[in-house]
């Protein structure tokens, strides 16, 4: 059967005459289309994002509910089918952040002895602010074998670094890595799951997914300072990120150069993602005083040691009457805080996990650590070296799983298509 209900029916013709995110709403505020002036109120209270931008969206966005992160491993024959991949992959990306479906009339209206080209879940939802960021792995440009499978090792940007081995990381290489990455943020679970598989689905025959975390309550705050989501340990997380109103300190720490080294990644990122185990178990079995140790932080207040508000400076120098520094030298922040490390800053949008009980009957739960850098080498390697060596909260985190992606600058126009810079 392929009848289909008004809503349907308004996705198919938004799809079908190729109304793209950038003509809808942005911000919240309906821009000129072709759509009439319901479908305009309907896309306004859905929350579209653009997709068309100088910088991709998802990272400086005001981070949405929910995350669905997957990497891919290219089994594309040759360059040419793996291009053919990616604009696929960037014409569904374009509709479905636009609250369309990946293909229009793809889930119900295509031939009756066919696959429907798209899955169908998402139907009826609005489009839930859906970002898709996607971003290329060092294997990419040349595979375990030192193969350069597609012609393109000599476009590796220079900060795409192979990451030193960081002490206690007990990495899982299946949690690791990856050809291709694309990190889907919504504010429905499901948004962002539709999202994820209909890439998958169209992969078929050219990319499999390697790992993919689904995560909840960020962990970041990224438009101004609000309500601080709390990660697994109840400490409010994300009070000290990078936000949306920083605008130099977005130049400074997140957004690439053309003099970093690798001028088609201006515009640019580079997103570090680990996958963190908290263990809970023996978290919970931790008295108040010595979890605020650890991190550094009042837990209901999420103000530091050291005294003042949630967003007070620390004071690493403030003592008690014992004469001992009130945020102990090995508490969390204390140890990777910029006072630490040169003035440095990390763009935090990280989200909670669980997934099922590990092989010890453990919350498999945690932190899917997520940080855009401008510099992985100057940034992030020294504060996970120092948090490897010194902080205390080691005792109650396990990391499986680390990779390193180049999240090149945004697309423009239709027509360009993900990682166009890379074969050009
Ligand atoms: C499960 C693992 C982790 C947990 C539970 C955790 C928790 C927290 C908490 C509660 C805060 C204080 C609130 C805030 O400023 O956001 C914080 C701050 C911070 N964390 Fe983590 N974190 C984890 C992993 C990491 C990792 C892997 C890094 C980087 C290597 C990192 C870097 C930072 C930074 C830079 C800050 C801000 C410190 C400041 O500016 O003073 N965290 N973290």
């Amino acid at each position: 059967m392929t009848g289909s209900g008004p809503e349907v029916s308004r996705r198919s013709l938004l799809g079908a005459v190729g109304i793209g995110a950038a003509g809808l709403v942005v911000g919240g505020v309906a821009g000129a289309t072709a759509a009439s002036a319901s479908d305009s109120l309907h896309e306004e209270a859905s929350g579209i994002v653009p997709f068309y931008d100088g910088h991709q969206a998802g990272i400086t966005t005001p981070p949405q509910d929910r995350v669905e992160i997957a990497a891919f491993d290219v089994t594309a024959p040759d360059r040419q089918s793996l291009i053919e991949m990616l604009q696929q992959w960037t014409s569904a990306a374009s509709n479905m952040t636009a609250g369309q479906q990946a293909v229009a009339g793809g889930a119900v209206d295509g031939p009756p002895d066919a696959p429907p080209t798209d899955t169908g879940e998402a139907l009826g939802l609005p489009a839930s602010e859906l970002t898709l960021t996607f971003g290329v792995g060092a294997t990419l440009f040349r595979d375990a074998t030192g193969k350069d499978r597609f012609g393109i090792a000599n476009k590796r940007p220079a900060n795409l670094i192979d990451m030193p081995a960081f002490p206690k990381d007990d990495l899982d290489p299946l949690l690791c890595g990856g050809d291709l990455v694309v990190q889907a943020c919504a504010n429905d679970a499901q948004v962002a799951f539709h999202a994820i598989r209909n890439l998958a689905r169209e992969a078929h025959g050219s990319a499999v997914i390697r790992w993919v975390t689904q995560g909840f309550g960020r962990t970041a705050a990224t438009s101004a300072p609000g309500q601080t989501t709390r990660n697994l340990f109840g400490f409010k997380d994300g009070t000290l990120t990078i936000t949306d109103k920083e605008a130099k300190a977005q130049d400074d720490f997140v957004w690439a150069e053309a003099s970093d080294g690798t001028p088609w990644m201006a515009g640019g990122t580079y997103l570090v993602a680990r996958r963190i185990q908290q263990v809970i178990e023996t978290w919970d079995r931790t008295s108040l005083e010595d979890q605020q140790k650890v991190i550094g932080r009042f837990k209901g207040s999420g103000a530091p040691l050291s005294g003042g508000t949630e967003f007070s400076p620390l004071d690493l120098t403030k003592t008690g009457p014992d004469g001992q520094p009130l945020i102990p030298t090995d508490a969390h922040v204390a140890v990777v805080s910029p006072e630490k490390h040169g003035g440095t800053r990390l763009l935090r949008r990280g989200y909670s996990f669980t997934d099922g009980v590990d092989d010890t009957g453990h919350l498999n739960a945690g932190l899917m650590f997520l940080a855009f850098v401008r510099n992985p080498a100057t940034q992030f390697v020294p504060i996970q070296m120092s948090m490897s060596s010194s902080d205390h909260m080691n005792e109650y985190i396990k990391t499986h799983g680390s990779s390193l992606y180049a999240i090149p600058p945004g697309l423009t126009k239709p027509g360009q298509y993900w990682g166009q810079q890379i074969f050009a």
